[in-house]
């Protein structure tokens, strides 16, 4: 399908927007995007390397760098971090050049999926195995003021592809 627009998946780490992000790009015969990855390959670092090495504000220039490089592309599903609405312009900016849909699950539904890859991601490896869920809840809490501003917000455990596909075409046609 050809659209003039740049879908952007937003939300909290583990909630699916590469694996979402992939599969709705071939189902709308498009190109998918990962920013994390594109920010890899702009540093010639993995993420937790990034996080390490240069630390969280460095990543976060990248990753606003990144977005913007971005924003004059369309035809495209673009899946963020899970920190990228929350950080200085980077919202608007997606507000304004595509259609943003935040996928919405619950603390204790992330909690199960980040329960074993925790290890792997900067922001939850220092975390205890039994304090992940307060951490989920509470950073959720703080970034859901983002993340609602979303065009779409869709409940993304166990996902409907043939609602979210009809609700996507409905919305990139206008
Ligand atoms: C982050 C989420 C990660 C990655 C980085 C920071 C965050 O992406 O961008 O580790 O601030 O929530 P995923 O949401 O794809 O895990």
């Amino acid at each position: 399908m050809q659209f003039d627009t740049t879908i952007y998946l937003i939300g909290f780490m583990g909630s699916g927007k590469t694996t979402i992000g992939k599969k709705l790009a071939s189902k709308l015969r498009c190109r998918f995007i990962d920013l994390d990855e594109k920010i890899e390959a702009q540093t010639g670092l993995n993420v937790p390397d990034i996080f390490s090495e240069k630390g969280e504000s460095y990543f976060r220039k990248v990753e606003s760098e990144v977005l913007k490089s971005l924003a004059g592309e369309s035809g495209i599903v673009v899946s963020t971090g899970g920190g990228t609405p929350c950080f200085g312009s980077n919202l608007k900016l997606m507000l304004e050049t595509g259609l943003t849909i935040y996928l919405r699950l619950t603390p204790e539904q992330l909690e199960s999926r980040l329960m074993s890859s925790r290890s792997q991601r900067p922001l939850l490896k220092n975390v205890d195995k039994d304090k992940l869920l307060g951490y989920i809840s509470g950073k959720l809490a703080e970034r859901e003021k983002w993340y609602n501003q979303a065009s779409m917000i869709i409940d993304a455990y166990d996902i409907d592809y043939t609602f979210l596909l009809s609700r996507v075409r409905e919305l990139i046609k206008h």
